[in-house]
């Protein structure tokens, strides 16, 4: 594997692959990699002829500076875990070469500029008013900016993404339709530890009891989807909410069971095709998201 950390020596080198008409596959990432992150490397393996990873701590994406600071960073590990995996190019740029001064500024100053999409503007309309876009202003502007870039940079045929960030998922792939980006976007499914906790990089930040007291989280998510055709939306978010407050260190933030297409809330499930039951709940200071399809 060769790390490279620029983003002209990093187009150099695809472009060298691309002439030998190899094809591209890519995992963004923000480090912290766990096996969630190596089935994304492992598809992508089997789908393509060069795998590149990018580790890149996305400033504009958090709205919150005490957790941007406290996200975990273990590059070294996070190097060895990707060469033994079989990754090709880990990408790894430093702040600066991935956006101007001016642009920090901008997010500095909580104005949000959609003119990074070269003139296009990118509206994400309602998928981002809900669940994470609700909760966490600019976030998803943060997350298409950073995506968009690094697509331009590296131009795969197909990136891969994880499920968990269900949310995420649709939004990158509505961005790719808007901005005609000739990407297929693959989904994968959430890895979850053996206590069913979604494995995640803020996991990292948790005790081993916080780890325990977190696997409630799933087994709630499981119960809804064994609950879902005997009981209305109503009876089953008061059943999550009860499950959650039962450990006392877990702090519902949203449970949601909502269109998987639209991402809109479902007020009876006869309203969408598809469904899917998503969650964010704090344990200390810590985040955490998980979410499972319905039907
Ligand atoms: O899911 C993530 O790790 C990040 O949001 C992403 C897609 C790498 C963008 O920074």
């Amino acid at each position: 594997m060769i790390r490279i950390n620029t983003v002209q020596h990093l187009k150099n080198h695809l472009n060298s692959f691309r002439n030998q008409g190899k094809s591209i596959g890519f995992v963004p990432t923000m480090g912290a990699l766990h096996q969630g992150h190596i089935s994304l490397i492992n598809a992508a393996k089997s789908e393509s002829d060069v795998v590149v990873c990018s580790i890149f701590v996305n400033p504009t994406q958090f709205n919150d500076l005490n957790d941007l600071a406290k996200y975990p960073r273990t590059i070294d590990v996070d190097s060895q875990l990707l060469e033994a995996a079989g990754c090709d190019i880990l990408f790894s740029p430093e702040v600066a070469e991935m956006y101007s001064e001016a642009e920090l500024e901008l997010k500095r100053q909580k104005k949000e500029d959609k003119s990074w999409s070269e003139g296009k503007a990118v509206d994400f309309g309602s998928l981002a008013m809900v669940m994470e876009g609700a909760q966490r202003p600019g976030h998803f502007n943060g997350v298409a900016q950073v995506v968009s870039k690094l697509f331009r940079i590296v131009v795969p045929q197909k990136a891969f993404f994880g499920q968990k960030d269900f949310q995420q998922l649709a939004i990158i792939r509505s961005m790719v339709k808007q901005l005609d980006m000739p990407i297929e976007i693959i989904a994968c499914p959430i890895v979850r530890e053996a206590n069913g906790l979604a494995m995640s990089s803020r996991n990292e930040r948790l005790t081993k009891d916080e780890r325990e007291q977190a696997s409630a989280i799933s087994r709630a998510l499981f119960k809804v989807k064994d609950l879902y055709s005997i009981k209305n939306v109503e009876q089953l978010k008061a059943l999550v909410e009860n499950e959650i407050n039962l450990v006392p260190q877990l702090e519902l933030e949203y449970f949601d069971m909502v269109d998987a297409q639209t991402l809109q809330p479902l007020t009876s499930f006869s309203q969408a095709k598809s469904a899917v039951a998503c969650i964010a709940v704090k344990i200390g200071h810590v985040r955490l998201i998980d979410n499972v399809l319905l039907f």
